[in-house]
């Protein structure tokens, strides 16, 4: 018996992604895997029922959570749909692996092998299976977009007949893959470019796109490539040398997010009341609390001279790539491991160990068990 790979749609419908595109799926099968797909879950990413040859379609999630030996899903799973996973199964996705203790026991207790994307290990080998890379890259990119389209000032240069436009300046916080993505599409559009990370290695990134690093003369490198939360004193000294460049912006895009912690408040109230009229402020970290005093998850606000715009679902928003490759992480991640039809995991590999959040009945993620205090 060939092992069946599942495909979930999200029961958010504000989620347009798929965790399996075509191409994938023709792969997984040349692996000698069945597939079952949930109706509609690939329609967001525009891909048809004919553009997958030979998988079967379900109308119910439940007929996939019920059949599936190893379920995709592009978000976690709630309760209810955990407790109908076949015990043993195994789930990948973006699992928000510390979110919910209650879940995480119940995949321990329901012995699902479940693979958190998030905590995939950060190293080069892992590169190809990093859907926090991929999708972070669709939200900087979108980040621009979206601050371009609500900005009152063209991003380039302008010379027309009756003079010179000065160009938009864009100020994007955080360093970090989306934040990069960010710089060099703000870059593309012509604007003047700064940025800032507490990581001093963002330097050489930043003017390697063409933009300026702003120097608060903080560090905090951090472990793995994390960056490390920052003292008292360090935050104060940032946020005096940040005050000016956030003053001088015409766009602010924030993007600094801690994994499993709430996102640092890095721009205060005071430092929005101080920006430029009109001025656009785009906090990527919305959904974490936000980088941003005033920051709505979900919402525009305009907050004295600025509109704080805190975007939520962003790489859903250009679905089609953002599920290309989504899939194609899965697949780099897990396809190395069906033979046959069969799936075998090996658990000296530490990129495929790293990411396991439970297995076998136990919660296998030492981080995810500190801090849910499991
Ligand atoms: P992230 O989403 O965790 O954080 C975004 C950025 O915000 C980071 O650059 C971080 O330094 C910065 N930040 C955090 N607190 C801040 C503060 N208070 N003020 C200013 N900036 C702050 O980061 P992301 O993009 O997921 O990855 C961070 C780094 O991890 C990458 O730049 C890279 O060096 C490394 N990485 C390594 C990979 C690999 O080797 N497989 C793959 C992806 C990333």
């Amino acid at each position: 018996m060939s092992i069946v790979i599942g495909v979930l749609k999200s029961p958010d419908p504000a989620e347009r992604r798929v965790a399996l595109v075509p191409d994938v799926a023709k792969k997984f099968r040349q692996l000698g895997a069945d597939i079952v797909i949930q109706r509609g879950a690939t329609d967001g990413a525009n891909c048809k029922e004919s553009d997958f040859a030979d998988a079967k379609w379900v109308d119910s999630a439940d007929d996939i959570l019920s059949s599936a030996d190893c379920v995709l899903s592009v978000d976690t799973l709630d309760e209810a749909a955990i407790g109908k996973l076949k015990s043993g199964a195994v789930l990948l996705g973006m699992l928000q692996p510390y979110a919910s203790a209650a879940r995480v026991k119940q995949l321990q207790e329901k012995q699902v092998t479940s693979f958190a994307m998030e905590l995939l290990p950060r190293i080069s080998r892992a590169q190809s299976m990093d859907i926090l890379s991929s999708q972070a890259a669709c939200s900087g990119y979108q980040c621009v977009l979206i601050a371009a389209s609500h900005c009152p000032k063209f991003f380039p240069m302008l010379t027309y007949a009756a003079g010179t436009i000065r160009p938009a300046r864009v100020l994007v916080i955080g360093a970090g893959v989306a934040g990069l993505q960010a710089v060099a599409t703000a870059k593309r559009l012509g604007a003047m470019v700064f940025a800032y990370d507490v990581r001093p290695e963002t330097r050489e990134q930043i003017e390697s796109l063409g933009a300026k690093f702003v120097d608060t003369g903080v560090s905090a490198a951090g472990t793995g490539g994390y960056a490390r939360e920052l003292t008292e004193d360090e935050k104060r000294q940032q946020a005096e040398k940040l005050g000016k460049a956030i003053a001088d912006a015409d766009v602010l895009i924030t993007t600094a997010a801690i994994p499993g912690k709430r996102a640092p408040q890095i721009v205060s109230a005071e430092m929005v009341a101080g920006m430029k009229q009109g001025a656009v402020v785009v906090d990527m970290a919305a959904e974490s609390g936000g980088n941003v005093a005033g920051t709505v998850a979900g919402q525009n606000v305009q907050v004295g001279p600025a509109l704080i715009i805190g975007p939520t679902h962003l790489p859903s928003r250009m679905a089609v790539h953002a599920s290309e490759m989504f899939s194609k992480n899965i697949f780099n991640f897990i396809g190395g491991m069906i033979k046959d039809g069969q799936m075998t995991l090996d658990w000296q590999d530490e990129v495929l160990a790293g990411a396991c959040l439970t297995h076998a009945g136990e919660v296998r993620h030492a981080m995810v068990k500190q801090v849910l205090g499991l």
